[in-house]
């Protein structure tokens, strides 16, 4: 089995088929997902709401992600590890943003860390690719900025807001992003920037027209008791299967 590599995601741009990508948190999911073959792997953030039962993405700290990643890259022996930066770990400054995905790469042993947001990010996704660290771009829905969007809401629906989604793109791509996740913008934005940009575009609720695709681990497999979100592509009821065992388990001790 081969082990993907930056290039190889890249190459997808030119591959027929959309690419499938996945988050983990963990060893196990980790080793599961890497023999599926599934080439990238993100330890996202959302690990704050997954693991860590926060309300958002905002508390998760760069020690909290740093637990998660360091377990996820040794069950992922195939697929790409991608670290997601925290909020306020890479914001305030350049060399803030050096340090804490040099952790990620060095401590966690993660190939790439991805960021939220375009051209203001686009010093901070230079330096870090001129230092060596791949970058994948997080663009549309960017769930840092919760407060700032009023919710969790669908972007780039007025005429303004989808070209602003269309420069921080292409921003992210001329810093040196080797990819970039649309999250929740409309399915013809999602298509125009994928025509345009000549590094891979990785959908989350953005339609088909991508390059790629990412879920969360706990949405595929229905690990949670509430609803998931409508972009979710549910393929199992482990909440429910879980709780069930348990509950047998808990009536074979007390029959004993
Ligand atoms: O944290 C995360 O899981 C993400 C994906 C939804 C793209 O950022």
């Amino acid at each position: 089995m081969i082990k993907f590599t930056i290039q190889h995601i890249k190459d997808f741009k030119h591959s027929r088929k959309p690419f499938p990508t996945i988050t983990a948190y963990d060893y196990t999911s980790a080793q599961i997902i890497d023999e599926a073959k599934i080439p990238l792997i993100l330890v996202g953030d959302s690990a704050s709401m997954m693991v860590y039962g926060y309300d958002t993405t905002i508390p998760v700290s760069m020690e909290e992600m740093l637990f998660l990643v360091r377990a996820v890259t040794r069950g992922a022996t195939h697929s790409l590890v991608v670290a997601d930066m925290p909020f306020l770990s890479y914001q305030p400054s350049i060399k803030e943003t050096l340090n804490n995905a040099g952790r990620f790469i060095k401590e966690g042993r993660a190939s790439a860390v991805k960021i939220e947001g375009g051209t203001h990010v686009r010093k901070h996704v230079s330096s870090l690719v001129e230092n060596g660290i791949p970058v994948l771009g997080h663009v549309g829905l960017t769930p840092q900025s919760y407060h700032q969007l009023s919710g969790y809401k669908m972007q780039g629906k007025t005429v303004a807001g989808a070209q602003k989604i269309i420069d921080d793109a292409t921003a992210l791509q001329e810093a040196g992003s080797f990819g970039v996740v649309l999250e929740c913008i409309p399915e013809n934005l999602a298509k125009q920037i994928t025509n345009t940009l000549s590094i891979p575009t990785i959908g989350i609720g953005s339609g088909h027209h991508c390059d790629g695709q990412i879920q969360v681990f706990h949405d595929v497999l229905g690990f949670s008791p509430l609803k998931p979100p409508k972009h979710a592509m549910q393929y199992d009821t482990m909440y429910s299967n879980v709780l069930n065992s348990i509950k047998k388990y808990k009536l074979d001790i007390e029959n004993q």
